[in-house]
Formats: C-alpha cells, sequence, structure tokens
C-alpha cells in the first residue's frame, strides 16, 4: 500500500468508484466463501438505486494515495449496511479504519450499538473488532440465497462521575 490513509466523507462523485470497490470485494475475497452463481448474483448493481441509498445515509471513504481503497455507512438506528475493501487493500487495516470513522459517529448520536448482518467472509473482521454474533441469518438477493450472521457491538462511553 503506498500513501498515506485518509478517511472522508463520500461524495457523488465516488460513485464509480464506490461501485468498483464493491465488486472487487466481492468477486476477489468474498468469492472464498460464496459460489459463482452467488457471487454474480451479489455484485450485480443497479447504479441509480446505489446512488440512491449512498445519498440517504452517511457513508465513508478510506483513500490511500487519494484513492477510493473501501467504504462504510451507517444508517440512522446503528446498522452498518455496507463495508467494502477493494481486493488489491484487503488485510492493511482499511476497514479497521472505516469501522473507527463509523463507531465515531455512532457515539456522536448516541446509539447504544452498533449492528451488522456480515457475510461468512466479513465475520472475523467484525468478531476481531469486538461484535458478537447475535443469530445465523439468511438473504435473497437475485434469486439467491446467503448465509449470514447478525452481529453486535454496543457502543462504549466512559462513564461519567455522577454514575459511579
Ligand atoms: C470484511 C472486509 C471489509 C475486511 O476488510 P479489510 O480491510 O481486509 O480488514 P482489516 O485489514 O481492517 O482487518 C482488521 C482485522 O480483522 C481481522 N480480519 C479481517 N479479515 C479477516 C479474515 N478474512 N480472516 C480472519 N480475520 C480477518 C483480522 O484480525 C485483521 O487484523 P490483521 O490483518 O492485523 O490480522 C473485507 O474482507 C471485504 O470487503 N470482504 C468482502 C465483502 C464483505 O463481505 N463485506 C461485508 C459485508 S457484511
Amino acid at each position: 500500500m503506498s500513501g498515506a490513509m485518509v478517511i472522508r466523507a463520500y461524495e457523488t462523485s465516488d460513485l464509480d468508484a464506490v461501485i468498483a470497490i464493491f465488486q472487487s470485494a466481492i468477486r476477489g475475497i468474498a468469492s472464498a466463501d460464496y459460489s459463482p452463481p452467488q457471487i454474480a448474483a451479489w455484485a450485480s448493481v443497479d447504479r441509480s438505486a446505489f446512488a440512491a441509498q449512498r445519498a440517504s445515509r452517511p457513508t465513508w471513504i478510506a483513500s490511500v494515495g487519494s484513492m477510493p481503497a473501501g467504504f462504510a455507512d451507517l444508517e440512522p438506528d446503528g446498522h452498518i449496511d455496507m463495508l467494502y475493501v477493494d481486493f488489491a487493500h484487503r488485510r492493511r487495516g482499511v476497514a479497521r479504519a472505516l469501522l473507527k470513522a463509523v463507531a465515531c459517529e455512532a457515539d456522536r448520536l448516541g446509539l447504544d450499538a452498533l449492528v451488522t448482518e456480515a457475510s461468512i467472509t466479513a465475520r472475523p473482521f467484525f468478531a476481531a473488532q469486538g461484535f458478537r454474533v447475535v443469530a445465523p441469518d439468511t438473504v435473497s438477493k437475485n434469486g439467491q440465497t446467503f448465509q449470514r450472521y447478525r452481529m453486535r457491538r454496543d457502543v462504549v462511553r466512559p462513564r461519567r462521575a455522577r454514575d459511579r
């Protein structure tokens, strides 16, 4: 990885870059855990729906040497819908840095917990970041069914003096 990593807010001009990251993460990383038909179904993107989804909630971009390398989002109830890292930038702390930004925002919003439905691929990442599995889960997309896991991490705040 060359260049410093910066976490910044998503801009509409990032749309094609985040779609490319989404597809790279699925085809290059998640393909170890899901079948080729599942990967094709998951990676298929409706560009305008994807753009609308990004506009509907905060999304963070991790850029490395000014190139987008990963992205994550946060819905108002603490749900993380998307966390994807480009194949070329995997296992270099990009997702960890994105999750830090998401957690910071969750804290600022006064949320109690972060929740997600982690893929088989993402489960070890979330577990390493302190999330626990609440229940197994399945979802269907484009005619394919996917195993995943509902996971949760409480937002921990330092206790104030008067709470002690
Ligand atoms: C899950 C994902 C976002 C992780 O991104 P990443 O930038 O590679 O993760 P990081 O480098 O920040 O990993 C931080 C730590 O998480 C753990 N971790 C991450 N990926 C792991 C894996 N495949 N197996 C075991 N542990 C893993 C490790 O403890 C890692 O620290 P280490 O590399 O020092 O050992 C990425 O693999 C991805 O995009 N996967 C495909 C798409 C996907 O499933 N997205 C989630 C949808 S719910």
